[in-house]
């Protein structure tokens, strides 16, 4: 066998295609770009469906690509089996109505064959088949394989999810008796085996598949294509002549890191294998913009992660370990992926923090199962304690699944799962009283019947009340928009005859009508009523909201196009929009994004909004955020700038916007950053920002304050000057003037507060004279007020020095205490004995050493008494 490293494998694939007139596509994103059925990129077809199902044309119909993948649907076989991965790559090559089964036959045979390429003996492959597929068979023959090779299946139809599909051919490469005594049946029977691999998988996709559709009623393509994917790690495995995927060179240069962090040899073992799959995925997955989060992608990533780490514990490895690896895993990967050089301080940055947070669950999980454990003579772990596990201490089920195998334990995963949809009913009874109520009331699950949103076109209507209920109506047509997207509901109010009613809230009911909240309902089914919403209410919303869609793509625009939506809400005072990121936005990002706003504002772009099937909204390029579900038609608000799917209230102008201000940006914890900010006449409400800082400048000023009235009492002059800025430009420039403000002020007090202690210091040390005259054989005996601590000691030693062999006892009162000291250059008075004296007699302690003591007293009443005493021994 021809040894070939996985680069050189992957190199000679692109460059075979190339020559034979293919576009070498760079690998997309593993962030499914505007296709919501997918989680992950999974296939090296799969972000070109564009081109597949004819609503973007190449430039040319023949592509090449080395496509990045994530599969997890399998995790848990990661390790376990010689093949299984989460990321993987995939080696593809496609014909968009180009060339069909006459080209690629006779290429894929010359490709894996010839000495030129990647040398196989033809006499170990084995091709499969569909049933039906006679031309692939003759085509196979024709090139020189033995037919006895070639094996019929019906497994050979290739589809995985939603896009093309269709039957295919795929080609085994047999690695010999030692890998097991086995006939071609276990191709016939899909069986996996470790002597018959698979490498390579030619799909002739011809056939649009489409969840709840039949394969028989399956829409044709427009056009007839070919889209294959060699799995790189298998080629690599094979050609290679490694025991298993992991024994090749890219996994090694991983795996050989990992020894030198357990201190123990790889052979085979499970973990390494682990470890070394999981982290290279999350490093990928990372580096192209995903989180590490509690739902969608950022589960699985959070899973993975943590399955690696209690992989890395069963090696020894008893710390965050992962993010020292992220290094391992560039060296590893970055001669073709370059771009991970670029990535990897912020991803290193990512998994430590996930790590550590990890950790510190852990040990605590950990020991509670173990409790658990040893309590329990079922050898099952009731879904409550693996939901206790899971939700107290971050323990993915799957998790608590191996681990209690470890102990020879099952868990009751479908108890898990109730326990599970128990949370989430509690969490929505918790959101909002009458979401629960939506829920479980069921007068509004059985009302059927519809109403209409007229809002997008007038806030007034008269019509009538379709159904009444204890907490509201539901109106035939309404102009009040119910919360949802993010949006809030309208206000406003109901009129019926004198009475008005004001609308609280407006929310969907199960079936979709708009319940308006309202008190003291007295309403009947067939009233008729005005309904009219509150339209600067309204307006300002729409320009929070539009402002939204435009701050979202400015994002996209400024810091990469891995952004996407996380969370967002809009009032009429305000907008939030939360996104992923790697780090938080510094002071003049914040600025260019705003000011990019502020610019699509002034340039008065129309808003168009039209309904368009999901399939032309994505063509318009709409974006379609991962995990929303679309119905038929959408809604798409086209500003130019940005083409959004939205239900929301919006501006017909982008003008009308006026203005937008960010007002904040906070860290939601694992990569998730939130913005929020104000458009039109509620960017007065940034000034709501300033309430944290104003009340630790109050704070500030209270001090400055203390400190001017203690001066004045002891004649020191000092000045400040300070005025607080209250006005706004209305920009995040405010918020970092404040901030310049505040870090103002406190260098101001800072400074006073060092003047005035200056010149407390210069003011005591200038009575020196008064004070000595009181000496008595170079003895003094003293009492000072208010001198700072800082002083005490140098004036104690200005004073000895101008008395020879002396001593000095000084009493400093300073806010109702009394601190004392003692210098002695008298070897007949020990320091410390006298400060001890004086601190007993004022209900203090302290002492020293014979030349030098400091002592404190609390009954300042007795000061004169505690001097005496001092007098009294000294003399
Ligand atoms: N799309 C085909 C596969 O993933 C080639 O196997």
């Amino acid at each position: 066998m021809k040894y070939l490293t996985t680069n050189e494998i992957r190199n000679i694939w692109l460059k075979f295609f190339a020559d034979k007139g293919h576009n070498i596509e760079e690998s997309a994103s593993l962030i499914p770009n505007n296709d919501p059925t997918l989680l992950w990129i999974n296939a090296g077809v799969a972000p070109l469906k564009k081109y597949f199902d004819g609503s973007v044309i190449p430039k040319n119909p023949r592509i090449v690509n080395a496509q990045k993948c994530i599969r997890t649907n399998d995790i848990d076989n990661v390790g376990k089996t010689a093949r299984h991965h989460t990321f993987f790559e995939m080696l593809g090559n496609f014909s968009i109505g180009d060339y069909f089964r006459d080209e690629i036959i006779p290429w894929a045979f010359e490709l894996l064959t010839s000495d030129k390429y990647y040398g196989f003996d033809k006499d170990l492959l084995y091709m499969t088949v569909y049933p039906t597929d006679e031309e692939t068979l003759q085509a196979w023959v024709k090139e020189g394989i033995n037919p006895a090779h070639i094996i019929k299946t019906n497994y050979n139809f290739w589809e995985i999810g939603e896009g093309p599909c269709g039957p295919c051919t795929e080609i085994f490469f047999d690695r010999g008796e030692e890998f097991g005594d086995l006939t071609t049946d276990v191709i016939r029977d899909d069986i996996e085996n470790e002597r018959f691999i698979e490498i390579w998988n030619i799909v002739f996709s011809q056939f649009n598949s489409k969840p709840g559709v039949e394969r028989k009623d399956y829409k044709e393509l427009p056009n007839k294509n070919i889209d294959t994917g060699m799995g790189l790690e298998r080629m690599a495995c094979v050609l290679q002549e490694a025991e298993t995927n992991f024994e090749t060179d890219t996994f090694m240069t991983i795996i050989k890191d990992i020894e030198k962090l357990s201190n123990e040899k790889y052979d085979g073992q499970m973990s390494y294998k682990v470890i070394s799959d999981h982290l290279r995925t999350v490093v990928f997955a990372v580096s192209d913009g995903a989180v590490l989060s509690n739902e969608g992608r950022g589960y699985v990533l959070r899973r993975l992660l943590r399955r690696a780490i209690k992989h890395g514990k069963s090696l020894g490895i008893n710390k965050p370990f992962l993010y020292t690896l992220v290094p391992t895993i560039i060296k590893a990967m970055s001669e073709f992926y370059t771009y991970l050089e670029t990535t990897e301080e912020l991803v290193t940055k990512l998994i430590r923090i996930e790590e550590e947070k990890f950790f510190e669950t852990l040990v605590q999980g950990e020991k509670k199962l173990e409790e658990i454990i040893e309590t329990n003579d079922k050898n099952v772990l009731s879904g409550k304690q693996a939901f206790t596990l899971y939700d107290t201490y971050g323990f993915p089920l799957e998790l608590t699944v191996e681990m209690a195998e470890e102990h020879d334990f099952t868990v009751d995963t479908e108890g898990f799962k109730r326990e599970m949809e128990k949370q989430k009913e509690r969490a929505r009874s918790a959101r909002k009283s009458l979401v629960s109520m939506k829920s479980q009331n069921e007068a509004f699950i059985e009302f059927k019947e519809q109403d209409s949103f007229t809002g997008y076109s007038t806030l007034e209507e008269s019509t009538y009340v379709l159904k009444s209920f204890p907490e509201g109506v539901v109106l035939e047509k309404t102009p009040f928009y119910a919360e949802s997207g993010g949006q809030v509901a309208d206000k406003g109010s109901i009129k019926h005859g004198d009475k008005v009613f004001i609308v609280e809230d407006v929310q969907k009911l199960p079936n979709g009508q708009s319940l308006h909240v309202i008190k003291d309902n007295d309403l009947s089914d067939g009233d008729i009523i005005s309904a009219i919403v509150d339209k600067d209410n309204r307006n300002m919303t729409m320009y929070n909201h539009s402002a939204t869609h435009l701050l979202f793509a400015a994002l996209r625009e400024v810091i990469g196009e891995h952004v996407s939506q996380q969370g967002s809400n809009v009032s009429s005072e305000a907008m939030r929009f939360d996104f992923n990121n790697y780090d938080n936005l510094d002071d003049e990002t914040l600025l260019k994004v705003e000011k990019i706003v502020n610019d699509k504002i002034n340039k008065n772009i129309k808003v168009n909004v039209t309904e368009q099937t999901i399939e032309k909204a994505k063509q318009m390029g709409a974006i379609a955020e991962f995990g929303e579900k679309y119905a038929d038609k959408v809604r798409v608000v086209n500003m130019d700038y940005t083409i959004d799917l939205c239900g929301g209230t919006h501006v017909s102008n982008t003008g009308l916007i006026e203005r937008f201000a960010i007002a904040s940006i906070e860290s939601k914890g694992s990569g998730i950053y939130r913005i929020s900010g104000h458009a039109n006449n509620a960017v007065e409400n940034i000034k709501n920002q300033f309430t944290g800082f104003h009340k630790e400048m109050d704070k500030l000023m209270d001090k400055v304050n203390k400190i001017l009235s203690d001066a004045n009492i002891k004649g020191i002059k000092l000045s400040f000057n300070f005025t607080r800025n209250e006005e706004i430009i209305g920009s995040y420039q405010d918020i970092i003037n404040k901030r310049i403000e505040f870090q103002l002020l406190g260098d101001k007090a800072r400074e006073l507060d060092k003047e005035y202690k200056e010149a407390l210091r210069s003011q005591t040390l200038s009575n020196l004279d008064d004070m000595l005259k009181t000496a008595v054989d170079n003895k003094l005996v003293i009492r000072v007020e208010g001198v700072d601590k800082n002083s005490l000691k140098p004036l104690a030693d200005r004073l000895l020095d101008k008395l020879p062999n002396g001593f000095v006892f000084i009493a400093n009162v300073s806010n109702n205490k009394v601190t004392f000291i003692a210098k002695s250059a008298n070897k007949e008075i020990h320091a410390g004995n006298i400060a001890k004296a004086a601190a007993i007699v004022t209900g203090g302690n302290g002492g020293g050493r014979p030349d030098m003591a400091q002592a404190g007293g609390k009954d300042t009443s007795k000061i004169e008494e505690a001097l005496l005493k001092v007098k009294e021994l000294i003399m």
